[in-house]
């Protein structure tokens, strides 16, 4: 079997004495996108959190492509492929475009085909790159952010809540962009989202967290995908 790109087995983690995470499990194929759905408050942070490094395990075991890394400090997962787009606001608004995109590598020699790669997704980021982040519009930082995770040219990103607080057209231009990396670079991704359309029309697998555990989880394409997530969500 070949190893998936992300295999969290069993994990238990949260801050301090609260746990947050009790004894989840998910596994996402290379090449595949899962779209992980939840209430607020639920853990779906935390486990991308605890994915890169930056909080300790109380127990379980995280792989990324067959290694496990479970143990390690945040900046030597971030060598293993893996890149993070987080919910908070993680750009820099006082850099340019592109110094906020040098920030996506470890070396400044991988800034012109990290660029453009990027630039076929966004098009816009080409003739503006030194423009402040603080400057752009909301649906353009989070392009940006996007934009950084994948300078590096990840294969597997993780994504918090992107499409929070943007306008449809946004939110379209958006789910191209990641359908676009997956099909044609083949990179994996766990997307967390409160926006279900979106969620079911860009991955290939779902999951439901629910109070720190797995409560559901299945194919984005099937029937009865919408019925479920909503079911959770309501309760
Ligand atoms: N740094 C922290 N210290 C202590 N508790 C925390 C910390 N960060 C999160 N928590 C708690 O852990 C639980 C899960 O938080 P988490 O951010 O993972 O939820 P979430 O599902 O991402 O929610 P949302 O949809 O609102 O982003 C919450 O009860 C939250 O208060
Ligand atoms: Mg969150």
């Amino acid at each position: 079997m070949t190893p998936a790109a992300l295999e969290i087995q069993d994990l238990t983690c949260g801050y301090g004495e609260a746990m947050v995470l009790r004894g989840v499990g998910l596994r996402i194929e290379p090449g595949s996108i899962t779209a992980m759905l939840g209430k607020n408050g639920m853990g779906k942070s935390t486990v991308l959190k605890s994915v890169m490094g930056y909080l300790p395990k109380r127990g379980g075991k995280i792989s990324l492509f067959g290694r496990d890394i479970t143990s390690l400090a945040a900046h030597k997962v971030a060598k293993h492929g893996v890149a993070y787009a987080p919910q908070e606001q993680a750009l820099f608004p006082e850099l340019s475009i592109r110094d906020n995109l040098r920030l996506g590598l470890f070396t400044d020699a991988d800034f012109e085909p990290g660029f453009a790669s990027v630039v076929q997704h966004f098009p816009f980021l080409a003739d503006r790159r030194a423009q402040l982040a603080g400057t752009l519009s909301g649906g353009e930082q989070k392009m940006l952010l996007i934009a950084r995770a994948l300078m590096s040219r990840p294969q597997l990103i993780l994504i918090d809540e992107i499409t929070e607080g943007l306008q449809p057209s946004v939110v379209t231009r958006l789910a191209a962009a990641l359908k676009a990396e997956r099909d044609n670079n083949g990179t994996a991704m766990l997307i967390i989202e409160q926006n279900v359309d979106f969620a079911l029309q860009v991955a290939d697998r779902y999951t439901v967290l629910k109070r720190g555990e797995i409560a559901a989880q299945g194919v984005a394409s099937a029937g009865d995908a919408q019925e479920i997530i909503h079911r959770h969500l309501r309760v």
